[in-house]
């Protein structure tokens, strides 16, 4: 049944069916918005609603600021009401941030070095906002930025006509708490906030046969994954990420990863990290909350600290081919795949719509989404948002 969840998004309309939510209704009618988790987690999937009542879990764990400005989450929000939604707007972005270092005494700016909560997709010559009542609020024109200890070198800039901020002076204004809002384009910026860098992909890390020796030669890894897994599965934040990845594969990519990566064996038939995580918005801090996971359960298993470390140096080693604040392309033989989108193909066997459960034959052709693999009969992806909103069943025609 299809009920009145009417959205506009970019001035098309689409009716978001019955305990769908906005972002899947999204997908099945091939409007792209960037998502990762689909859970609530990642912040990816963000939008603002200009007319309408947003729905409250659609904010939960959303920021103050943005939800007094109408942000959502696609992927949380299941409108009964019609909704306007336009796309975020970066300058609304609010980060919070931790102060570093603070230098200089002129009037009109400081050196300052601080740490954000999230990546911040900021390129030097941008400029991010401080967040306080005192208007105008001072710019933070920001000077180099080191995304893999997500931190900041900045010039804050006096505005002409107002003050530095008292904290920014004071003796003890080493780890002063701030939020700034942006990026915003700055002078000299070339408009690259939101595109991620990808760094050159690390190479395996030297082998540890030793480590394997003694941790009974596969048996204790493979007890430790277990234990691991089931937890991570178990974890509000983690388990989202894993909504189509059974705990068995799990278990069996990690330990024949591990296999390799400690003997120096080639066991392992799976993704590098890089191309396994590409699509998952994954900071620094979950990568660090993943980890502590992980050193617990390894203690709890009776490894010593230095196992412990020569374990964990394993897996730290591909922070940066994890940590992102974007997805970034998948990459075959050096060259990039689509991160999103879609493509048609003609079935070979037959199968059925992701969307709406209509049995599609071989040899017809459908629309299926490039990352998910979900298919789309023609019906639910081209002609979806109109023959929707007329309040037809959208598949009569094929089921
Ligand atoms: C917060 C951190 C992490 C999250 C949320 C995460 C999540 C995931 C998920 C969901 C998959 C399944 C992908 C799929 O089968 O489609 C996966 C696979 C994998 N992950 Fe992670 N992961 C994290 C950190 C790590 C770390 C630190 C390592 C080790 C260096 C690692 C190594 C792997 C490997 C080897 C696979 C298997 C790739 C394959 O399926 O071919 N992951 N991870
Ligand atoms: S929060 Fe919606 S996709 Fe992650």
């Amino acid at each position: 049944m299809i009920e009145n969840g009417r959205v506009r998004l970019d001035g098309v309309e689409l009716t978001v069916r019955t305990n769908e939510s906005v972002l899947d209704a999204c997908l099945r009618s091939a409007i792209e918005v960037p998502f990762s988790c689909r859970a609530g987690s990642c912040h990816t999937c963000l939008l603002r609603c200009t007319q309408g009542v947003v729905p409250k879990e659609a904010q939960r764990g959303l920021p103050l600021a943005l939800r007094r400005l109408g942000y959502l989450l696609a992927c949380q929000c299941r409108p009964t009401k019609p909704l306007t939604l336009t796309r975020p707007n970066q300058a609304d972005m609010v980060t919070s941030c931790v102060l570093l270092t603070s230098a200089g005494a002129g009037e009109t700016f400081r050196f300052i070095q601080f740490e954000t909560t999230r990546l911040l997709t900021c390129q030097p010559g941008q400029h991010l906002v401080l967040v306080t009542d005192a208007a105008p609020a001072p710019l933070i024109e920001v000077t180099a930025t080191r995304p893999e200890i997500n931190t900041v070198d900045a010039l804050m800039h006096c505005p002409s006509g107002g003050t530095f901020p008292a904290w920014l002076d004071a003796p003890e204004a080493f780890g002063h708490a701030f939020e700034v809002r942006g990026p915003v384009d700055g002078g000299g910026g070339d408009g690259m906030a939101g595109k991620a860098d990808v760094p050159v992909e690390s190479e395996p890390p030297a082998a540890d046969p030793g480590l394997w020796t003694e941790l009974g030669s596969g048996a204790i890894v493979r007890a430790v994954l277990e234990d691991f897994y089931r937890q991570v599965y178990e974890d509000q934040v983690l388990a989202p990420f894993f909504q189509k990845v059974t705990m068995d594969r799990s278990i069996d990519k990690q330990y024949s990863f591990l296999k390799q990566l400690m003997t120096g064996e080639r066991v392992y038939f799976g993704d590098r990290p890089r191309n396994a995580h590409h699509w998952m918005v994954i900071s620094n801090e979950l990568f660090d909350y993943r980890q502590a996971i992980m050193v617990r359960t390894l203690e709890k298993h009776g490894l010593n600290a230095p196992q412990i470390a020569r374990w964990t140096r394993l897996e730290l080693h591909y922070r940066r081919d994890i940590v992102k604040s974007a997805a970034w392309p998948r990459q075959v033989n050096g060259v990039d795949q689509p991160l999103d989108g879609y493509a048609t193909e003609t079935l070979s066997a037959g199968a059925l719509c992701d969307h709406c459960g209509a049995v599609i034959d071989a040899g017809t052709a459908v629309q299926y989404h490039v990352r998910l693999g979900h298919i789309s009969c023609m019906h639910c992806a081209s002609r979806g948002p109109q023959m929707i909103a007329s309040g037809d069943s959208p598949c009569d025609a094929i089921a």
